[in-house]
């Protein structure tokens, strides 16, 4: 059993055995798990390389860890509760062994398709359990899953299977998504065409819509799975091989495809999983995030799996058919721990208390939010509204690189504060350095966010780019992994985050670079240039503004090039990466060396309109004053 921490003292005593002895606290740890084989030794690691290897020579499967590990306590116990998006239709419930069973048939088709160990595996599906029996049908065999969000466009989707040199796509037909319905198989069609590497499609079906299938690449689900065998023995893996690519956006325009390997990724999501959110036997656990994301990954899928929990996933949207619905699954499946992102918060907040009427939300014990800050009203009304002045609220800061929770409460055990992820979990050095690279000492300091020692669930690489990996993470602080955000240590040492230093914006929990969507907008042939800020919005967190250089209009004039340029991002990335604001400029502020001042396109966006500190280094300062002018009317 993974070691479950309950007091504070306890807290206390085990993060100081982690952090002097990390290696001996790990291996600790890891002894809880079901190993073919064990480490010769438990750490290597070089920072300055970006190098990190954790149970070295360690041999495992990491389904077996979820499987016939629990299989004999828990074989009838349900491992996912899949409620879908329309209430009408039954909600479906598989135990861990009817899990078992099914992942086992899917590995056996993976198989039979002739796909091995070593082989990247796409996974564009909605969210239904066939997605989570796919990703550990792939760790099954020793595949590496890469799951792209089913809101990614084609074009997003068919860079990435190129990238990870996915050989077979696992899909759908359609997916459903509050009262919309999604083509997801067009979406992939389209995607395949554009790469060169996908030979094989599995298509699940979900929406029954009739889709075209091409013949000797396209293969039904559950034509293959008919003829499927129950049994498939397990692929003995090194604990550094790798289980999964997961694409994140970072400064520059093209996605990062972030490796997790096996071993550290296991220990460190269990370990979590069952600390922060205090899951204890017959709970049921709800976390509400996509599995396209990592939240997914590592908080609805391994960390709850391998915890032997029970793990509710839900298809749809919290607004649809009314925005209760989350509050009515929390009743119908009587959840005790509820996890979720600020941005839902607050748009159901704002929506009103009518949607509580006749809410119980009696089974909750503890709430969760991620994704990014969460400001204090929106904590309060969640802790007051949703917990009922009773439950803890676990704000857990990380990363897609982290793998797993860093920064957070353990639930009932540390004492919260609003907008707060508190204090560092067991093994997590956080350190808060300077512009320069010093560290700041002692509390009330604010700064940047680095990680001074390896976790044994950090990314260990960018899939096919390590020097960008290194350069990314490493460089800034020689020695540190440097995590993108500003953070603030208060007069008692709790930890705030205060959001990304760097030029990647939070847009409603999903991370998003600007120079991507400056990419996708400067792909319309009216637009010269472009330049793209993130501004405060109040139920998004953060709302995407776009300064773009039109110097030729066609037809439907400033209108028509709005519409346009929202479509053009649309089909690049996603309608999740839809501009809230464009703004039509003759330039941008540009220094003489031809760098734009982003501090001056920020603080417009933000609404300023004077105070923009020293603009005598711009090539043309006038432009300040016109582009002030025209953002009044957008
Ligand atoms: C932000 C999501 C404040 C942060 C798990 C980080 C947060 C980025 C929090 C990673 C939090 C995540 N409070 N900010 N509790 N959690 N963030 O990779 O800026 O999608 O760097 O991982 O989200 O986003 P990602």
């Amino acid at each position: 059993m993974v070691p479950k921490i309950s007091t504070l003292g306890g807290y206390i005593f085990e993060y100081q055995k982690s952090v002097t002895n990390p290696t001996g606290f790990w291996s600790n740890i890891a002894e809880s798990f079901y190993w073919r084989k064990k480490w010769d030794h438990v750490l290597d690691w070089d920072f300055r390389s970006g190098y990190t290897n954790w149970f070295h020579g360690a041999k495992l499967n990491l389904t077996e860890n979820i499987f016939e590990r629990h299989l004999f306590f828990r074989g009838n116990q349900p491992a996912i509760i899949w409620e879908p998006n329309d209430p009408s239709e039954t909600h479906r419930t598989l135990t861990y062994s009817e899990l078992f069973t099914e992942v086992q048939r899917f590995s056996n088709v993976l198989k039979g398709l002739g796909i091995k160990k070593g082989d990247r595996v796409a996974i564009y599906l909605p969210m239904v359990p066939e997605l989570v029996i796919a990703l550990l049908a792939c760790a099954r065999i020793g595949a590496v899953h890469s799951v792209i969000f089913a809101g990614f466009s084609a074009q997003s989707l068919g860079e990435r299977l190129q990238d990870a040199g996915a050989k077979l796509l696992i899909t759908s037909d359609g997916g459903f998504r509050g009262s919309k319905t999604i083509p997801i198989k067009q979406i992939a069609d389209d995607a395949m065409n554009m790469c060169k590497c996908v030979s094989t499609a599995i298509v699940l079906k979900r929406t029954g819509e009739s889709i075209p299938m091409v013949d000797g690449r396209d293969h039904w689900y559950h034509d293959l799975m008919k003829d499927a065998g129950d049994t498939c023995e397990a692929e003995e893996m090194d604990s550094e091989d790798p289980l999964f690519i997961l694409y994140t956006s970072g400064s520059t325009g093209k996605p990062k495809g972030l490796v997790h390997t096996t071993g550290g990724y296991m220990v460190y999501t269990a370990y979590t999983f069952k600390n922060v959110f205090q899951y204890g036997d017959g709970d049921v656990y709800f976390c509400s995030a996509d599995i396209g994301w990592i939240t997914g990954h590592s908080y609805l899928v391994y960390g709850p799996l391998l915890s032997g929990a029970t793990s509710l996933m839900f298809e749809g949207v919290p607004t649809w058919p009314d925005a209760g619905r989350f509050w009515d699954i929390i009743d119908k499946h009587k959840v005790n721990q509820f996890y979720t992102a600020p941005t839902a918060i607050r748009s159901l907040m704002a929506l009103g208390m009518d949607w509580l009427q006749n809410k119980s939300l009696a089974t909750l014990k503890v709430l969760g939010t991620v994704g990014e800050p969460i400001n204090e009203a929106a904590w309060h009304w969640y802790h007051d509204h949703i917990g009922k002045n009773r439950c803890p609220i676990v704000d857990t800061w990380w990363q897609t690189e982290t793998g797993g929770i860093m920064i957070s409460p353990m639930a009932g055990i540390t004492p919260t504060k609003p907008s707060y992820a508190t204090m560092p979990l067991m093994g997590i050095q956080p350190m808060i350095v300077d512009q320069n690279g010093k560290q700041l000492m002692g509390n009330s300091v604010e700064g940047n966010l680095c990680i001074g020692y390896p976790w044994p669930g950090m990314a260990r690489t960018i899939w096919g780019d390590h020097e960008r990996f290194v350069n990314t993470y490493f460089t800034t602080y020689p020695g540190l992994y440097f995590t993108g955000d500003g953070v603030k240590r208060d007069e008692d040492g709790y930890y705030r985050i205060l959001g990304r230093v760097d030029d990647v914006i939070n847009v409603s929990g999903h991370r998003l670079g600007t120079a991507e969507i400056e990419n996708a907008i400067n792909e319309h042939p009216l637009v010269d240039e472009s330049a793209v800020v993130g501004f405060s919005h109040p139920i998004k967190g953060q709302g995407i503004y776009a300064y773009v250089v039109c110097t030729h209009f066609s037809t439907g004039g400033e209108e028509g090039i709005r519409n346009s340029i929202m479509m053009a991002v649309s089909t690049m990335i996603g309608p999740f990466a839809k501009p809230d604001k464009i703004q039509i400029v003759t330039g941008l502020p540009k220094t003489r060396s031809g760098k734009i001042m982003r501090r001056i396109l920020l603080k417009i966006a933000e609404g300023k309109t004077s105070e923009f500190g020293d603009i005598t280094t711009l090539l043309d300062p006038e432009i300040v004053n016109d582009i002030v002018k025209g953002a009044k009317e957008v």
